[in-house]
């Protein structure tokens, strides 16, 4: 498909970095279909992340995402999963190339700012996951 599903995490939200971070998501081309402030319970970041349920900072990334609020939203763009993994930058912001949003707004491997989905299905999945039908645009 041509889009895929972005979280604005906890780290980013606290730090007041809401508006910048959507300006550089539409200033790289992407379409917000879909938007909302929300906050996961800690059912929701544990069924969110259920596929690193085995790895060791599985109870930390769980607490991590349910402490605060957070902006889900949906983007369009052509190539979508794949452009807007390149706009945020690798998972550790100390190797995240200069410009990416991670670079510039994340303080460490897991408080590292945004989400992207890792493929089409699984964006459709998380989009789901957030969003009622009617609310994707
Ligand atoms: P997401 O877009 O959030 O899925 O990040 P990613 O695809 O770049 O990384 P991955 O899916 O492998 O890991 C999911 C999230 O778990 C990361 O974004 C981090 O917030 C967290 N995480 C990954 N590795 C570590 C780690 O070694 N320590 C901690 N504390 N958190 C980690
Ligand atoms: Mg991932």
């Amino acid at each position: 498909t041509n889009r895929t599903f972005t979280m604005i995490k906890p780290d980013a939200v606290a730090n007041g970095h809401i508006g910048n971070i959507l300006a550089m998501i539409t200033n790289a081309g992407f379409k917000i279909v879909s938007l909302k402030l929300t906050q996961l319970t800690v059912a929701d970041a544990k069924a969110f992340y259920a596929v690193h349920a085995e790895r060791p900072f599985y109870g930390e990334l769980v607490k991590f995402m349910s402490s605060g609020p957070i902006v889900a939203a949906i983007l369009e763009k052509e190539n979508a999963v794949a452009d807007f993994r390149t706009l945020i930058g690798a998972t550790n912001p100390a190797e995240a190339a200069e410009g990416t949003i991670r670079k510039l707004y994340a303080t460490s491997m897991g408080e590292n700012a945004v989400h992207g989905s890792d493929s089409d299905e699984n964006a459709m999945i998380e989009s789901n996951f957030h969003f009622a039908g009617r609310e994707q645009f």
